[in-house]
């Protein structure tokens, strides 16, 4: 299915910015991205237009996703969905550094490449140069039709609608959940179940009504932006299904407020970082439910015996945080995607505090089309 971009409007819908209205977008932006694609008969979903038959998604060894930015930040949720569910082994790397290390070029190997406007120079040139060797490129994309959307052999539609905050919310909330519907089509061709086939789709079926959940605690995560809006810095962390949550959270609260911030695997703490935590440098811990989760909180008992402030962002109170947002517990492979949701509210809300041009951050551009 196409959604057309004129059914929704540009103006700010009663919003004072951009970002805000995109973020409360996302209820209905992920609707659209699961619109016609479920195939209950099977469980599975049905991809259009992504131009790989069954026998040659039976042929990928090796999945390489490439984007910038956020866009590479959804390539590693999907990364890991795809391994999960497909258990395809899968990485994401940054488009820049792919195209400029000659990369060897593996025809067994599927290359995606993620990207919001399809026009990222860096993002296209890695195409260009992947299409170049023979390889086969697939794209994740949200605008119709761009450079990106039409170098590639195919792909998957992001269908988030048009994004005007240079900062990405809905475009990466709907990308994961293109990758989520991507790595279960792929799953289900290859080794995974009927009944998690199902368990995936009634998991994708509960997202926008759990994102409006989310979205409904706005007030409280607008007080805890207060409390940490006066940071020196702020780290993030998770471990495996976190981390790439706290990559994005981290990358989003420092492009919208220019507060620093530092993304980390919660396992790589103790290995250096932990010499920055004192009181002025609050910790936000991402603690999905899952077989980590213990793991997780020896982590955040690490940081308090350093005298570290936490916000945990769980599926149930932690006692070792100073706070802690609650998030709906969805499937374990599909938490990530709400998990990232508050915390883009606690960066447009610190950026809001700190009086930042929300929609045109300083010194950034919505898509960089130069070298
Ligand atoms: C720019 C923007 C980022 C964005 C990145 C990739 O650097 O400032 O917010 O994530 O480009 O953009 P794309 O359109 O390729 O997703």
């Amino acid at each position: 299915t196409t959604v057309e971009w004129e059914a929704e409007s540009y103006d700010m819908g009663g919003h004072d910015t951009y970002m805000h209205k995109e973020i409360h977008e996302q209820v209905d932006a992920v609707d659209r991205v699961l619109r016609g694609r479920i195939d209950d008969r099977f469980s599975t979903v049905r991809l259009g237009g992504l131009n790989l038959d069954a026998r040659e998604a039976r042929g990928v060894r090796r999945v390489k996703i490439l984007g910038c930015g956020s866009a590479y930040h959804t390539g590693l949720i999907g990364a890991q969905l795809i391994e999960e569910l497909a258990r395809i082994p899968a990485d994401a790397e940054p488009a820049s550094e792919f195209r400029y290390r000659n990369p060897v070029v593996d025809p067994d190997t599927l290359y995606i490449a993620v990207s919001q406007s399809g026009e990222t120079y860096d993002t296209l040139a890695a195409v260009q140069e992947l299409k170049r060797k023979g390889a086969r490129v697939l794209g994740v994309v949200n605008v119709v039709g761009s450079a990106i959307a039409r170098e590639t052999d195919g792909g998957v539609y992001v269908h988030a609608g048009p994004e005007v905050c240079v900062v990405s919310t809905k475009c990466f909330t709907n990308t994961a959940v293109a990758f989520a519907l991507l790595a279960l089509h792929l799953g289900r061709i290859r080794d995974l179940s009927v009944a998690d086939g199902k368990r995936i789709i009634a998991g994708l079926r509960k997202l926008p009504e759990q994102i409006a959940e989310v979205l409904s605690g706005e007030e409280e995560i607008k007080e805890l932006a207060a409390e940490y809006a006066n940071a020196k810095s702020m780290m993030f962390v998770g471990r495996v299904r976190g981390y790439p949550v706290a990559r994005e959270a981290s990358l989003k609260l420092k492009e919208v407020s220019y507060v620093h911030a530092e993304a980390y695997p919660a396992s790589e703490l103790k290995h250096g970082p932990l010499a920055l935590i004192e009181p002025e440098v609050p910790t936000v811990a991402v603690l999905p439910d899952d077989d980590l989760l213990e793991k997780n909180r020896a982590t955040l008992e690490e940081i308090k015996a350093r005298s570290g402030r936490i916000l945990a962002v769980a599926h149930r109170e932690q006692e070792k945080a100073d706070h802690t947002i609650v998030v709906p517990r969805n499937e374990v492979e599909l938490d990530p995607i709400l998990m990232g949701i508050p915390l883009q509210l606690l960066a447009y809300h610190t950026a809001l505090a700190l009086g930042r041009d929300i929609d045109k951050p300083r010194n950034l551009a919505k898509s960089v089309t130069v070298e």
